[in-house]
């Protein structure tokens, strides 16, 4: 009874882990963000009109993921870029260009 209930035990461990993300993305995270922080320019959906802002919908998510980081550590310079991706997460940044 003993090594049952000690089997049971590591069989649930093995299933919470293997259940675990093995990716950190969180695509559903990302699109909140997107609605509450991007949206205004990037559009909703990152598609937009304006000529000023640029599509973000359909680029590639390692691209994303980049021009992300470089506005976030200066990399690239634009200042209304860098005030946002600086609030950033790597978390978010992730969850953003996977959605
Ligand atoms: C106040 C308006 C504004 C907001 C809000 C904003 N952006 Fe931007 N974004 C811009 C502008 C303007 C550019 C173009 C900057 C440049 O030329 O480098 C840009 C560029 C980008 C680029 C590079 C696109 C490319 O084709 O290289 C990415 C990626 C991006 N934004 C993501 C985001 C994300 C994600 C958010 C939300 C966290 C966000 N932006 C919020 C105005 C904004």
């Amino acid at each position: 009874m003993k090594a049952f209930t000690f089997g049971t035990f590591t069989a649930a461990v093995v299933i919470a882990l293997a259940a675990a993300p093995t990716d950190a993305r969180d695509i559903a995270a990302g699109a909140a963000k997107a609605a509450e922080v991007c949206a205004s320019c990037h559009g909703k959906d990152g598609n937009n009109d304006a000529p000023d802002f640029p599509k973000l919908a359909g680029q590639y998510e390692d691209y994303l993921v980049k021009a992300l980081r470089d506005y976030k550590s200066g990399e690239r310079n634009n200042a209304i870029m860098k005030g946002f991706a600086s609030a950033l997460s790597e978390r978010d940044i992730r969850n953003l260009a996977a959605y």
